[in-house]
């Protein structure tokens, strides 16, 4: 168990368990939530014997209820300058990590939570999960990348509709458009991520991650070159393999 402030992070038999931990507010991402995401995503990357990771809210009301608005009225600039910098750092560090991510989302799913869901690579929603990017209305626009996730997840029309309006779906609605791959009865919905967690496991770790880098890399490129990159990947799996046998 971690000793962070606003996060818990555990793991268990190669699942990391990170839990946004400020359910008094709705887990509202602030700058401490920041500072302790970086660290734990690195240790994330860098541990062996993590495998998955489970990304989830504590409390019953909400995954994330988006940036802490707190913050966000009142912060002098030299916060402002090291939050931004923080989040150029923790968003080019989550999507980096070639390790799967799942995240498992219910109550309000808004602003940065659904930017931290969009750097997962699959997304289980129980029935009560709310989504909306509140940023239009507040007159800023999302800056924990998700102008560039959103549309490569669901398409430029449906990202356009939530990012324009400020319109919140339901559960349902994101199915709809593929923000999420399943709903779940909430008192399902981490068991689920577990057994899913437990089916990824069991395949081979290099090739999931191997997968991994192939789609996430592979999404930017043109088809030529996203085929040049799979036959990459290809070969370093086979190399691996010959030399583990060899
Ligand atoms: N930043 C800081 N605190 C937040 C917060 C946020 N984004 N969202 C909720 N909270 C706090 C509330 O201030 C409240 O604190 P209090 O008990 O000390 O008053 C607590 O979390 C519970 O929220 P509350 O508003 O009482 O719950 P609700 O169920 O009535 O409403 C929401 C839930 C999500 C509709 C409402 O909290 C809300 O609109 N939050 C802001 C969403 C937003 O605009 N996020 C920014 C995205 S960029």
């Amino acid at each position: 168990m971690s000793t962070f402030e606003v996060l818990n992070y555990e793991k268990h038999n190669g699942t990391g368990y990170i839990t946004l931990n400020r359910p008094e507010a709705l887990n509202a991402y602030n700058i401490r939530m920041r500072d302790e995401l970086f660290e734990v995503l690195g240790a994330v990357r860098d541990d062996p014997d993590i495998e998955v990771v489970i990304l989830k809210g504590a409390g019953e009301k909400a995954f994330c209820a988006g940036a802490d608005l707190t913050e966000f009225l009142t912060a002098p600039s030299p916060v402002i300058a090291r939050q931004v910098r923080f989040e150029r750092n923790v968003w080019e560090c989550f999507l980096g990590i070639d390790k799967p991510f799942i995240a498992a989302l219910h109550g309000y799913v808004l602003g940065s939570g659904i930017e931290m869901a969009l750097c997962c690579d699959i997304r289980l929603a129980s029935e009560d999960a709310r989504f909306g990017l509140p940023e239009p209305g507040l007159g800023i626009i999302p800056a924990a990348g998700g102008s560039q996730t959103l549309p490569r997840t669901v398409g430029v029309a449906a990202a356009l509709d939530m990012l324009m309006s400020g319109r919140w779906l339901t559960a349902e609605e994101a199915y709809k458009i593929k923000l999420v791959n399943r709903i779940l009865p909430r008192q399902n919905l981490l068991s689920e991520a577990e057994k899913l967690a437990d089916t990824i496991k069991s395949c081979d770790a290099m090739a999931v991650r191997l997968a991994k880098q192939a789609v996430t890399r592979g999404i930017d490129l043109t088809l030529v070159a996203g085929l040049e990159l799979e036959k990459n990947l290809y070969r370093r799996l086979i190399t691996d393999r010959a030399g583990e046998h060899g």
